[in-house]
């Protein structure tokens, strides 16, 4: 088959690490990055230290709006695949990029592939939300990391080509948190001890990042945050995402944190390597609340909701609202069940599962 991918989004690099190196063993896969990431620490990172293919296309499309960085994408795609006419579109997740994807492929009748489908948080004001059950909407093949996700696509009356097949962010942190330990990947360690020289041991730091529109747009909303992470009993290592750093600077400027190790964002093998050694991982991310569940950090994800209610069941993953009060109080809790730890993710087999029902499609 011939297939065209769409990322956009560093999440979305790390998907597609752990799918196209499956995919591209069987079929025909063109790459079109959006060019939604574009800063090198966002972006070609990624691309060199997991060695995806790189890309066919570059839209350049960078920042924007929402209907100005949407659009200019769909325009792109919708140009491409005219060009190319591939049997099907591959999109991942919930971004601009995803969105764009999925209507530019089904306007033209190109069969859309959502894989991350079915992630409901049921707060319609984040873009993500919107972005996702639009996606879904018009998906051909809805491949769906849980049972949760399945089920949400029942209740919207989706049932017809909906597949639970695991979590591809499984895939990829199964995969190169195994790599990242080989001597081979020493280099990693060098460059992560170059960064963090004031870091001495392992389990002597918490991880931090935070970027959702909901937390950064807020200047109260960041101080709370800071001021929460300020108190902790050791300190927070903050790779700061290039939407959260403007505010970061205003506020670093009023106040010097002595107890936040402020850094440009990581590479993902660094980051697997400090969530993994972190005592908590304080975050708003998607990606990092399973990653922490399957690497068995505590998390205290910042957030009203999440898509990924299984990591709450046994206070692996807990909830706080963005005050100052509610994050020490969550990071201090101690009540964790990791006697109890389903394989809610996967096994670390969700490409090959992706794969094979593309091998079986018809559209
Ligand atoms: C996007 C996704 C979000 C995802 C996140 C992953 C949408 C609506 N949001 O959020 O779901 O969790 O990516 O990280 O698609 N910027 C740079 N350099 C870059 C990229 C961004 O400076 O390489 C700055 C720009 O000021 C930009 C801002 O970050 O306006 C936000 O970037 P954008 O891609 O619009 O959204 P994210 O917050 O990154
Ligand atoms: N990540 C990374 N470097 C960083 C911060 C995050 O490699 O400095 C990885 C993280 O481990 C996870 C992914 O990026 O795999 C999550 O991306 P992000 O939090 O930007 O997006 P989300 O998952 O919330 O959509």
């Amino acid at each position: 088959m011939k297939i065209v991918t769409v990322v956009g989004a560093r999440p979305q690099f790390i998907k597609a690490a752990a799918v196209s190196r499956v995919l591209r063993e069987k079929h025909k896969e063109l790459l079109i990055h959006t060019g939604q990431h574009y800063d090198s620490n966002m972006s070609d990172v990624f691309f060199e230290e997991l060695h995806i293919p790189k890309p066919d296309w570059n839209l350049g499309v960078g920042s924007g709006s929402h209907a100005r960085q949407t659009a200019e994408m769909m325009v792109g795609i919708e140009t491409i695949l005219l060009e190319e006419k591939p049997d099907c579109l591959l999109i991942y997740g919930d971004t601009n990029s995803t969105l764009a994807g999925a209507i530019a492929a089904s306007k033209i009748h190109v069969p859309v592939i959502h894989v991350e489908a079915g992630l409901r948080s049921f707060n319609m004001k984040m873009p993500e939300e919107q972005n996702r059950i639009l996606a879904d909407h018009v998906s051909s093949l809805l491949l769906c990391p849980t049972d949760t996700a399945v089920e949400n696509l029942r209740k919207e009356g989706i049932q017809a080509g909906v597949y639970q097949v695991g979590d591809v962010m499984c895939d990829a942190v199964l995969y190169y948190s195994h790599m990242m330990e080989t001597r081979e990947n020493a280099y990693y360690f060098g460059q992560l001890h170059g960064l963090f020289a004031s870091v001495p041991r392992v389990n002597t730091w918490y991880m931090t990042t935070i970027h959702r529109a909901e937390n950064t747009d807020d200047e109260n909303k960041i101080r709370e945050i800071l001021e929460a992470l300020e108190s902790l009993d050791a300190p927070a290592i903050f790779p700061v995402h290039p939407r959260t750093r403007g505010m970061v600077e205003r506020l670093y400027r009023q106040r010097e944190y002595k107890n936040i190790v402020f850094v440009e964002p990581v590479g993902y093998l660094t980051m697997l390597y400090l969530v993994r050694h972190a005592v908590k991982t304080i975050t708003d991310s998607g990606g990092l609340q399973k990653e922490t569940y399957i690497l068995g950090t505590p998390c205290v994800t910042v957030r009203e909701q999440t898509e990924w209610v299984e990591t709450l069941k046994g206070n692996h993953n807990i909830l706080a609202k963005t005050e100052k009060e509610d994050i020490v109080k969550k990071v201090i809790k101690t009540e964790i069940d990791w006697e109890n730890k389903p394989a809610y993710y996967g096994d670390g087999h969700a490409s090959e599962k992706i794969c094979a029902l593309l091998d079986q499609a018809e559209w």
